[in-house]
C-alpha cells in the first residue's frame, strides 16, 4: 500500500464529516508542531499520517454514543474509550503501518498516568504527545453540541494550565509557539488547501 494523496482521499471519504475535520485539524496542527519540536522528516511523516488517523477506531463504535449531544454517562464513557485499542487493531492489519500504532494507541495518555492505558510523562511515545496536545486544542476551539468553542486565548491557557499534569510541559510550549507563528498566516481557504499543506511536509 503506497501511502499517497489518492489513498489519504479514499480514508477520508469513509469518516463522517465532523471526524474528516477533526482529523485534518489536528494532523495540520500535529505535524506543525513536530517541525517545531525538532522531529525527523521520518517523524513527521509518521505524525502527518497517524494524527490523520489517531481516531479511526470511532468507526467501530454506534455513532448515537460519538454524537450524543449532552454528558456520557460512565458505560458510554467506557465504550468511546475502547476507540484507542480497536484502531490499534484496524491498522495493524497493515504491516507496514507499525510506526502508526504508538499514535493511534496512545493518543489520550496523560502527562501523570491517567490516561487510557496509565502510561506516565515520556513512557507515552513523543508523537502520541504531540497528537494529544493538538487532539484536545482543536476539540476546545471547535463548536460541539454541548459547548461553545474556546477562543485560541482561552484554549492555549487551558493547555497551560494543564501542563504537567495531562499534557508534556516542554511540547505545549512549542505548540504554543508554533500557533502564534500560524496565526501569522493567511487563513486555510478550504479543507483540501488544509490537508495539501499538511501533506506538502511528507512528499
Ligand atoms: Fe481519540
Amino acid at each position: 500500500m503506497q501511502f499517497n494523496i489518492e489513498f489519504v482521499n479514499t480514508i477520508l471519504s469513509g469518516f463522517p464529516q465532523d471526524l474528516k475535520m477533526h482529523s485534518l485539524n489536528v494532523c495540520y496542527l500535529a505535524s506543525k508542531t513536530a517541525e517545531y519540536a525538532g522531529c525527523s522528516y521520518q517523524e513527521v511523516k509518521t505524525i502527518t499520517i497517524g494524527a490523520l488517523l489517531h481516531d479511526i477506531g470511532k468507526l467501530c463504535i454506534d455513532e448515537k454514543i460519538i454524537n450524543k449531544p449532552a454528558k456520557l454517562s460512565d458505560e458510554e464513557f467506557s465504550i468511546i474509550k475502547k476507540h484507542t485499542v480497536l484502531g490499534t487493531k484496524m491498522i495493524s492489519y497493515f504491516e507496514e503501518c507499525s510506526n502508526l500504532l504508538p499514535i493511534i494507541l496512545y493518543h489520550h495518555e496523560r502527562w501523570d498516568g491517567n490516561g487510557y492505558e496509565g502510561l506516565p510523562g515520556k513512557n507515552i511515545p513523543k508523537l502520541a504527545r504531540i497528537v494529544a496536545i493538538a487532539d484536545a486544542f482543536d476539540a476546545m476551539t471547535s463548536p460541539r453540541p454541548y459547548q461553545k468553542p474556546k477562543t485560541l486565548h482561552d484554549a492555549l491557557l487551558e493547555l497551560n494550565m494543564n501542563k504537567g499534569l495531562q499534557f508534556a510541559p516542554d511540547l505545549v510550549q512549542i505548540f504554543e509557539l508554533c500557533m502564534l507563528e500560524l496565526i501569522k498566516m493567511p487563513s486555510q481557504k478550504s479543507e483540501i488547501d488544509f490537508w495539501h499543506k499538511a501533506f506538502s511536509n511528507i512528499v
